[in-house]
């Protein structure tokens, strides 16, 4: 099963891209992971800019959705809901069908339990455009039961059906 992970971070010491790190390491047999790092690349959404063909960056993204079976987001709370760059990457994703009823594990790297919910819960407001199926949702808190919780997320990924 190839799940693309896909950070709602773009910054590099990014604690979301580090959970991912860590996610690619603790794969579960039978689950091949591969992170995304092109949302930095991708022009603002506007539907404008294909009117012949889409900007690179854009047919780059839409392929690597197209060729995925799930995904794994990770992503921080920003003003209260996803960050921007996120959100403009499912914006190019929506009328195109790639993120059409896919199995999309979703998670924030935090501090406290409380941090985060906000950002996540906008996050799979905006999957339900795309009748997504959402895995987990919760916050995985950096401490001692890290590695354990993200463990269950994988594994709840690679067994989860579609709704
Ligand atoms: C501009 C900005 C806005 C933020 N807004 C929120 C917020 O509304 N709620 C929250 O819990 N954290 C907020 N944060 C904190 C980030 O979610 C937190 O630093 C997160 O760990 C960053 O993730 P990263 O390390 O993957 O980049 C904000 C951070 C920044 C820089």
């Amino acid at each position: 099963m190839l799940v693309l992970a896909i950070s709602g971070s773009l910054q590099a010491g990014s604690a979301n891209l580090h959970l991912l790190q860590r996610a690619v390491k603790l794969s579960p047999l039978g689950m091949e992971m591969v992170i995304f790092d092109g949302l930095r690349a991708l022009p603002h959404f506007n539907p404008d800019l294909e009117t012949n063909e889409a900007p690179v960056p854009v047919q780059e993204w839409r392929r690597a959705l197209a060729r995925s079976e799930r995904l794994l987001i990770a992503s921080p709370e920003y003003g209260h809901s996803l960050p921007g760059s996120l959100k403009n990457g499912i914006d190019w994703a929506i009328g195109s069908g790639e993120l059409e009823r896919k199995i999309v594990a979703v998670t924030a790297s935090v501090s406290h339990r409380e941090r985060g919910r906000r950002g996540l819960k906008a996050l799979c407001d905006t999957l339900g455009a795309v009748s997504a199926t959402i895995v987990g949702g919760e916050p995985i808190v950096r401490g001692p039961a890290f590695e354990v919780e993200l463990k269950a997320l994988l594994q709840a990924l690679l067994v989860a059906n579609e709704i």
